[in-house]
């Protein structure tokens, strides 16, 4: 692409009409108006207060204005072309303390967002978790606590009843393993626990929050939408003599923590023998596997980067992580001697290594492994420090990331993979949870003084993508 100029040339890949190109954003992360209408508080409200834990002491009260801003942010994604927004519902704006009475002005909101959508010819792709778990239910134990999925799957009923009507696209929870491996074990993200057993118990309360929704969900809705949750699924490679078990190991308690219960009905063997001196797993009721085990329409995949493993030297004191400090101690209960290792760059400003063929390794290996199982690439994007000026970002970096991840996606297609559409994190620069707002994501960019918003480079890139199904150059 020539810096600057709308004017692309075309690389000659080509996309299926059918494939879906769309952005992704989170409640928490750009809707501000944390207290206003009835909301009510939110385990990030909370966390995002305690010294120390988001960089600069940034917090989601404003984030990007949208909730005020909500027609204008519809526009702008109209006239970028998109044809699916993915975004979250925010639980305590719509149940302020996650169970008992709704708030009307939440519910409207949200019917203000789907109707924005289908008006503009937008396909709503509605996500019930992105990490903002009602402060109330975090004070009656959280997602450790069992009661916490049968909530959950409550406020889903009634997400269905409501928007059931205009929703084509419904995903439960999105990377579950945050909320639990670092909300509960790391200690990075809300509620900021640390504490192994509870990470486990965490996951799998999410897993039956999962599969209790989509039970619920499919009893109420009325339009035969697709059901499926969004993983981030962690792309491992393998370092030395070591790292096949290191790989075994990350890949059981973070990603077939996931998979087995959901998509095969069962916590994997390993799992299970790694984490025995952890937890006797007897909060894993019965019947609670069949709940968990959904048919599902779609499995939603993030990828950002990739890992690089192998097992610790015992000799060798401190574990070395891959330069992303949220990579770290407690997050792998089971997993406590496997080491990430620094990778080759170049780098996106979050310190991840920017690899394209970690994609095609990762979506390769799912569709493998669960073949007529529909897949998207609900989040793919990188933060880069972007300046504005003269009214331009020039975000070229972020142009190439795209590029060459999208080059992965048409490979996968190729290849006969049945991916559905792609959708780039972020619409908008917003909340980095523990980072802040020093991280811009967007493909716009989001002033935080004025909460101009400035389409980059990257977002007329994307723009033609999603006009002309085919990759510019
Ligand atoms: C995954 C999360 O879903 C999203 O909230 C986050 O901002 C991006 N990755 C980038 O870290």
């Amino acid at each position: 692409m020539v810096k600057g100029s709308p004017d692309f040339r075309d690389s000659g890949l080509e996309f299926p009409p059918e494939f879906v190109f769309g952005s992704a954003t989170a409640a928490y992360q750009i809707e501000g108006a944390a207290r206003e209408d009835g909301r009510g508080p939110s385990v990030w409200d909370t966390f995002s207060r305690v010294p120390g834990k988001v960089a600069n002491g940034d917090t989601g009260d404003d984030a990007c204005d949208h909730y005020h801003r909500l027609d204008a942010d519809l526009d702008l994604m109209e006239s970028l072309n998109l044809e699916s927004y993915r975004f979250s519902i925010s639980w305590s704006r719509v149940i302020p303390d996650g169970t008992g009475a709704v708030n009307k002005a939440g519910l409207d909101f949200y019917d203000r967002v789907v109707d924005g959508l289908l008006e503009r010819g937008i396909t709503p792709t509605l996500t019930l978790y992105h990490w903002d778990l009602p402060q109330a239910l975090e004070d009656k134990g959280g997602w450790p606590a069992r009661d916490t999925a049968l909530a959950f799957a409550e406020y889903a009923r009634r997400m269905g009843e409501r928007y059931g009507d205009r929703v084509a696209m419904w995903t439960t929870l999105n990377e579950p393993w945050c909320a639990s491996h670092l909300g509960y074990g790391a200690g990075v993200h809300a509620p900021g626990r640390q504490d192994p057993a509870a990470v486990l118990r965490a996951a799998h309360h999410l897993n039956l929050a999962h599969g209790l929704a989509v039970s619920a969900l499919r009893e109420v809705v009325r339009n035969d939408p697709d059901f499926s949750v969004t993983l981030n699924l962690h792309a491992l490679r393998p370092s030395g003599p070591t790292g096949a078990e290191a790989v075994r190991k990350i890949d059981a308690v973070g990603n077939r923590i996931w998979t087995g219960p959901m998509l095969s009905g069962a916590y994997p063997e390993d799992l299970l023998a790694d984490t025995a001196g952890i937890t006797d797993w007897s909060f894993v009721l019965d019947g609670d596997l069949a709940a968990i085990h959904q048919p599902l329409d779609v499995l939603g995949v993030n990828y950002y980067s990739t890992k690089l493993v192998r097992l610790r030297d015992p000799e060798s004191g401190q574990r070395v992580t891959s330069g992303n400090a949220i990579v770290d101690g407690d997050a792998w209960p089971g997993a406590g001697d496997v080491e990430f290792l620094p990778q080759p760059g170049p780098y996106t400003s979050m310190g991840w290594n920017i690899e394209p063929a970690g994609l095609v390794e990762l979506v390769g290996s799912v569709a493998a492994a669960y073949p007529g199982l529909p897949l998207m690439i609900t989040e793919n994007g990188a933060a880069f420090d972007d300046v504005v000026a003269d009214g331009r970002v020039h975000d070229a970096e972020r142009v190439d990331y795209l590029r060459r991840h999208l080059t992965a996606v048409h490979r996968l297609l190729e290849s006969g993979v049945d991916l559905r559409g792609y959708f780039v994190w972020s619409l908008l620069d917003n909340f980095e949870w523990a980072y802040g707002y020093d991280k811009r994501f967007g493909v716009v960019h989001v002033d935080y003084q004025t909460f101009a918003r400035t389409k980059k480079d990257s977002a007329l890139w994307y723009a033609e993508l999603a006009r002309t199904h085919r990759l510019p150059d």
